[in-house]
């Protein structure tokens, strides 16, 4: 059998690149997404010169028809999707009484609705060959709320909802759908966090330090592998501790 194709949706990103790499190491065929092309090759240049070669096709979540689009040209580049990681997403932080209309859709769009945009294109598929992996990346901030996130919270804790309503319609075709809620995590988006306001997040996270990329992706490795083939509707946090929930 040849090698399975997946899907990384802002796999340009922090947690996004690790994301790639764990699945190339697991021998899938990566494609991503990108809206900024010279970002997007210089991106695909770095990966290649640590021997990675990613696809790279443009396309916008926040755009149904665009996603269509970016699906149908992956497909034809490397055959049908098997597993996808949504994983694009965008913070627009303030607090809810300054927060205007742009900020808030702006969110849901990138977050949330890009979940529906780009599944609905990849589901049919899916189940029609009895075989797919959906792993949707959310927040610990979709868990437990956060100050200044009431955007980000609700479309974070939205992916989850989608998650466990599709795994009980996708369950009988083969195809599992799970959420990873990362915590905070070493990536660009965390560090646009003003340093005091990080300092002090940090200090609540019982494992005393930022999470590495490599840890979220690790994760969607074992959710998409074999071994997680009983796992569905589920959502795994890696935060170090710093919300416990079941
Ligand atoms: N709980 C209670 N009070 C809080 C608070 C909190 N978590 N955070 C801030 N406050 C209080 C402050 O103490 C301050 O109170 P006083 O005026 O009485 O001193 C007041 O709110 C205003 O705080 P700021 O000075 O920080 O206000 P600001 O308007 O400059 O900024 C903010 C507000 C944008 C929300 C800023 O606090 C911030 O960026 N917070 C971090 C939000 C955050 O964690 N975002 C996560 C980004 S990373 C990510 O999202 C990835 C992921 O999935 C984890």
């Amino acid at each position: 059998m040849g090698q399975k194709v997946a899907l990384v949706t802002g796999g340009t990103g922090g947690i996004g690149t690790a994301i790639c790499k764990e699945l190339a190491d697991m021998d899938y065929k990566v494609a991503s997404n990108y809206r900024n092309e010279e970002k997007a090759q210089a991106w695909k240049k770095k990966r290649a010169d640590e021997g990675y070669e990613f696809i790279l096709v443009e396309g916008d979540v926040c755009d149904y028809e665009a996603c269509g689009r970016m699906v149908a040209e992956i497909e034809e580049q490397a055959g049908p999707v098997d597993v996808l990681i949504n994983n694009a997403g965008i913070t627009r932080d303030t607090t809810f009484h300054k927060m205007d209309p742009s900020q808030w859709t702006d969110v849901i769009n990138t977050d949330l609705s890009s979940v529906y945009n780009v599944t609905r294109h990849v589901i049919e598929g899916m189940r029609e060959r009895r075989f797919g992996r959906v792993v949707n990346i959310a927040s610990i901030n979709g868990q437990r709320g956060q100050y200044g996130q009431a955007n980000y919270a609700a479309a974070k804790a939205g992916m989850h909802g989608f998650s466990m309503a599709l795994a009980q319609e996708s369950a009988k075709h083969g195809i599992t759908v799970n959420t990873v809620s990362p915590g905070y995590i070493a990536t660009d988006m965390v560090m646009a966090v003003p340093e005091r306001v990080r300092e002090k997040i940090v200090a609540q996270i019982p494992m005393g330090r930022l999470g590495y990329p490599e840890d979220v992706a690790h994760v969607v490795g074992f959710l998409v592998s074999d071994k997680a083939c009983f796992i569905t509707g589920a959502n795994l946090s890696v935060n170090g501790g710093h919300y416990m929930g079941w």
